[in-house]
């Protein structure tokens, strides 16, 4: 009983919104942001070391490679800006080689950002450091100490290829908002490639992401009085080639009826609930993609298969078009 009445209390009530909003639309779909609580942020930590998932292990490569050429662009002594509150690995790599004046961590979650924060003050114990605890999907007044210093953005991990198209142009809009003339954007972008490739590492041999893609189920099944059988979904990968992307998606096995926060919800055998986006740019799509919202690219570094891109964005002053 005092479970319940703690999860119904902890509930956030925007998950509970988009789940109710999701499974009640024609064409079931749930945000992706919501496959990481906890348990969804473990699977993902197990997913960035499979065989089959190529996307990490190759932008920390390309990272430790290309480092010192970002650094020569971009000089020594600006203010490292990191969308996302820091990946123990990527991070210090960068740190380590631009030499930065200043680091700014940016998330929406206050938690996440001050352990990271603390972990990175022990590598880095003269480095300033100004968490900022905000949404970054719009712009952010950073903090005083940083005002003077040039600056460069950091968004690896190809996170940009979870939003479509529309929603990235303006989350990269809104980091130029904030980072202001004359700021470089290091940016990580995944490449279009074979499905025979892009297929099992989002539907590796293990059922690594099928197990988390499923916990999304178990998940609501636990914070939301959710009845769903989890037993009747599978996890499928598909490759959108119109769109250019890997979607996830949970797909019902039978006829099922379940409720969730005693709502009643029906699914027919092979209908399913879309529950992640992925998408992937070959070149000139990321250029676009940058140039729409006033990035023109530096510099591109691209592993030896054309996997993976990183990409080392300026941004544009404002000009008249002809
Ligand atoms: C976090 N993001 C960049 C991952 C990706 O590759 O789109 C999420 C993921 N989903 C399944 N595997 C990995």
């Amino acid at each position: 009983m005092m479970d319940a009445i703690r999860a119904s209390i902890d509930v956030d009530p925007a998950f509970r919104a988009d789940v109710l909003a999701g499974l009640s639309a024609p064409v079931k779909a749930i945000p992706a942001r919501w496959l990481y609580d906890r348990a969804g942020s473990e699977w993902f930590e197990k997913i960035t070391a499979l065989p089959e998932y190529y996307p990490t292990r190759t932008e920390v490569a390309l990272l430790k490679r290309h480092c010192p050429d970002v650094a020569a662009i971009v000089g020594k002594g600006s203010a490292v800006i990191e969308f996302g509150s820091g990946s123990s690995y990527k991070t210090p790599i960068l740190l380590n080689c631009v030499h930065p004046a200043a680091y700014v961590p940016i998330d929406i979650s206050g938690d996440f950002l001050r352990d990271s924060a603390a972990v990175l003050q022990v590598g880095f114990p003269a480095l300033p450091i100004h968490p900022v605890e905000a949404d970054f999907m719009k712009p952010i007044a950073l903090p005083e100490a940083v005002a003077a210093l040039p600056k460069l953005g950091f968004f690896p991990g190809s996170t940009i290829g979870n939003m479509v198209p529309r929603t990235a142009v303006d989350l990269l809009r809104a980091m130029k908002d904030t980072l202001d003339d004359g700021a470089f954007l290091l940016i990580g972008m995944d490449r279009i490639k074979d499905a025979s490739i892009l297929i099992p590492a989002y539907d590796d041999a293990q059922g690594v992401t099928a197990a988390f893609n499923l916990n999304l189920l178990h998940r609501i099944n636990r914070e939301l009085r959710g009845m769903i059988p989890t037993a009747s979904f599978a996890h499928r990968a598909i490759w959108n080639d119109g769109k250019a992307r890997i979607e996830m998606h949970l797909e019902a096995l039978a006829d099922v009826r379940f409720t969730v926060e005693g709502r009643p919800f029906a699914m027919q055998a092979g209908e399913t609930i879309h529950t992640e986006n992925s998408h992937k740019y070959g070149p000139r799509d990321a250029r676009l993609l940058l140039h729409a919202a006033g990035w023109g690219v530096r510099a591109e570094y691209v592993d030896e298969q054309d996997q993976f891109a990183l990409l080392l964005a300026e941004a544009e002053p404002p000009r008249f078009a002809p």
